[in-house]
């Protein structure tokens, strides 16, 4: 899959795909993309003090970036799946620490560095556990249920198999009562799927440049 490197409207990198026509993030800011939908909307709306978040596509490194930067005092377990991992050469380009403290630099290469299929401990209360797989086959069993879900694949007229009922039935099994679910998109019709899927689903004010978004949760 070729990507180039597009600097968004806060400053922060993204990739676009050609082959696609789609990029990894918003181009009205990458960082403040993931940070309203992710951060904002996701783990700090989690009540639990330890848990175990799952994205779909690792890609760029940011959602995970911005959830060590952001945990205060949580013990986090993350796990994200990505069947296209970025190379070395596309991943050291990437200016997102220069963005943010200067001390997660050190973090964000560990992060493309560490070994997939194995849970590394990135620092004290983060292990990041990356899945070199295609998530539309992935066997949700070997993993822990999950609290919090990012999905951050790319758009469903981009990749309708990433956004399939059975795939969310999948997933909603997979994750605790309580848990949460978050994605940029606000489609009405992957509102209602992921609704029959076993969420309770709410659309919420989207991150700059977008209305809305949709935040779920698991039933208790
Ligand atoms: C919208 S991008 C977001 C990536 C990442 N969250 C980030 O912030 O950079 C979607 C990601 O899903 C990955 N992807 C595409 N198809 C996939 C599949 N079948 N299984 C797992 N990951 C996939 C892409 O390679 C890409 O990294």
């Amino acid at each position: 899959m070729d990507r180039e490197i597009i600097l968004t409207e806060d400053g922060s990198h993204t990739l676009y795909v050609p082959e696609l026509n789609e990029h990894f993030h918003s181009v009205h800011g990458a960082i403040q993309e993931s940070m309203h939908v992710f951060i904002k909307n996701g783990l700090f709306k989690s009540v639990k003090q330890e848990l175990c978040i799952f994205e779909v596509g690792f890609g760029t490194g940011l959602n995970a970036l911005l959830t060590l930067a952001n945990k205060g005092d949580k013990t986090i377990h993350y796990y994200s799946i990505e069947k296209y991992p970025l190379k070395p050469e596309e991943y050291s380009l990437l200016n997102f620490t220069q963005q943010l403290p200067e001390s997660l630099s050190q973090q964000f290469e560990l992060m493309h560095q560490s070994e997939w299929n194995s849970a590394q401990q990135i620092e004290r209360g983060f292990q990041l556990t990356k899945i070199d797989a295609d998530l539309t086959i992935f066997n949700f069993d070997v993993l822990p249920k999950f609290d919090l879900v990012y999905f951050d694949a790319f758009a469903p007229n981009k990749q309708p198999t990433m956004w399939d009922e059975n795939l969310f039935a999948k997933i909603a099994a997979h994750t605790n009562a309580g848990g949460l679910f978050v994605t940029y998109c606000a489609q009405g019709e992957v509102r209602r799927k992921l609704m029959r899927s076993g969420f309770e689903m709410q659309r919420v004010p989207g991150p700059p440049g977008k209305k809305e978004m949709l935040f779920g949760e698991k039933p208790a």
